[in-house]
């Protein structure tokens, strides 16, 4: 174990701002002088801290002082062999992992309810998907985690498959059968590649699940920012060497990283990984708790459900997170994304998202007793003022889709404009989605059904935040001419 008391690139960077050097290389805004209002909305130690690579602070692209000391304590606090500090968001995390773990023309099985960057890193690097169809729970309108039988008859359908992408937890935080399923495919000859945006704070609390690195996969990519606690964007990449090689994985991240790396990114992993391994457990403790007892509290109000593993079919769900506070809102006869917007427009509570049936809250290290207080009570008053008939809504949408063309052969493929409420039974030649998640209803390459298209309408009747296509208005889907 190394000490993790030690912080080598924060100690680089305050070194390098006491040492007042004159700057006459990039950033162009030379600590904020001569720009009033950046100075005020950001404190003169932010602005000093935003340098660029030079020899005392190390490069990010080739990393062997500070950057790499950091790397390595970020590596063994992941129980991982190395690390990579990631400045593109997790979105790169994710792209560089499947783009290390297959070639052009691989065969990669996922989960359909992956992240879009998964499926980008598909058009990226020509990789073909073998999609499993996760458990769907149609009392909460969500996909789930995939059961270890899934994997054995998708690894049966696809023999040629390289890899597994897997997800740890997914956004509800709902947890696969981790163990079992990576050892099953490890023992098929598979790489296996998770994707751990929402698991950053898991190996920081005996309480919380089990990382895939626990469990000796190959990859994990870890969303730092989202519930470790360091600043947006900034991530890491997780590797065990004994099948794939650093160097390899070093250019792969290479192709997509900044060659300007933010200081203020990767000093934030620095930092955020010291405070994890000294402080997590006690910090994560209470975050437990104000979760917990913000659970009991929704459940005893008429109409909301704040599912936890028990409300789950245990075939798509082997454990949970509890700090993922997710709440079913169709009771009181509202959309998730209804209640997403009274929570902002009526509470001035800004939740992570809403879906047609939940809305999702995401607890961290930095929440506090008033604020899930507020939270509790704002859902209760909404419960109160708003409730309706129980609303039924009967989406399957993730399972309904099947793949005509890969990502990359529909991304290139000739399209043409057709009007969506018309375009069940086509070909999507674009993403359509919600962000957040980010989850694509359809990606590019899929069988349109006619209940995707009612599930599209829905998000566009409750003023769900759709994107993915050209067409802003959400009228058109560019689909692959026939
Ligand atoms: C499961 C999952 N993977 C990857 C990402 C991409 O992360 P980022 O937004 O940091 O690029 C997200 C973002 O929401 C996600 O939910």
């Amino acid at each position: 174990m190394l000490d993790h008391n030690k912080t080598p690139l924060y100690d680089a960077l305050r070194k390098h701002i006491e040492s007042r050097v004159i700057p006459f290389d990039v950033p162009g805004h030379k600590q904020g002088h001569g720009n009033e209002e950046l100075q005020k909305l950001f404190p003169k130690s932010v602005l000093e801290a935003d340098v660029n690579s030079m020899k005392s602070l190390d490069f990010l692209g080739n990393p062997i002082s500070v950057i790499k000391e950091a790397e390595d304590l970020l590596a063994d606090a992941y129980l991982s062999d190395e690390s990579f500090f990631i400045v593109n968001g997790t979105t790169q995390a994710v792209q560089a992992m499947l783009m290390s773990a297959v070639n052009e023309g691989d065969t990669v099985i996922l989960p359909r309810n992956v992240h879009k960057s998964a499926i980008n890193a598909m058009i990226l690097c020509g990789a073909k998907p073998h999609y499993m169809y996760p458990h769907f729970e149609a009392k909460f309108g969500m996909t789930i985690g995939v059961s270890l039988e899934e994997v054995k008859k998708a690894i049966e359908e696809a023999p040629e498959a390289k890899a597994i992408f897997l997800i740890n937890p997914t956004y509800y935080g709902v947890i696969s059968e981790l163990k079992a399923i990576i050892e099953y495919a490890q023992c098929q000859g598979l790489l296996v590649i998770v994707d751990e945006a929402h698991g950053a704070h898991f190996p920081f609390h005996k309480e919380l699940p089990k990382t895939a690195m626990a469990y000796g996969a190959d990859m994990a990519a870890v969303s730092l920012h989202k519930t470790g606690g360091s600043l947006t964007q900034s991530s890491a990449l997780l590797l065990n060497t004994r099948k794939i090689e650093r160097d390899h994985v070093k250019t792969i991240v290479n192709l997509t990283q900044s060659t300007s790396a933010s200081y203020l990114l990767m000093t934030s992993l620095d930092l955020t990984r010291k405070f994890l391994m000294t402080q997590g457990e006690k910090n994560l403790e209470m975050v437990l708790e104000l979760a917990r007892n913000a659970r009991d509290k929704i459940n005893a109000i008429d109409g909301l459900i704040a599912f936890s593993a028990k409300d789950f079919n245990p075939e798509g769900c082997y454990g949970f997170d509890e700090t993922k506070l997710g709440v079913c809102v169709t009771g009181i006869g509202l959309t998730g994304i209804h209640v997403y917007d009274l929570l902002r427009d009526e509470y001035n509570i800004q939740v992570e998202m809403g879906d047609s049936h939940n809305i999702l809250a995401i607890f961290s290290v930095g929440d506090t007793e008033k604020r899930v207080n507020q939270l509790v009570s704002a859902l209760s008053a909404i419960a109160q003022k708003y409730k309706r008939e129980p609303l039924d809504l009967k989406f399957n949408s993730f399972n309904a889709t099947a793949v005509a063309y890969s990502p990359r052969e529909a991304f290139y493929k000739e399209k043409e404009r057709i009007l969506i409420t018309e375009s069940a039974g086509r070909v999507s030649g674009e993403f359509v989605m919600i962000y957040p998640p980010g989850i694509p209803i359809l990606a590019p390459g899929e069988l349109i059904t006619e209940e995707i298209c009612a599930y599209i309408e829905l998000l566009k009747r409750e003023k769900g935040s759709i994107s993915g296509l050209k067409d802003n208005n959400v009228e058109y889907l560019y689909c692959i001419k026939e």
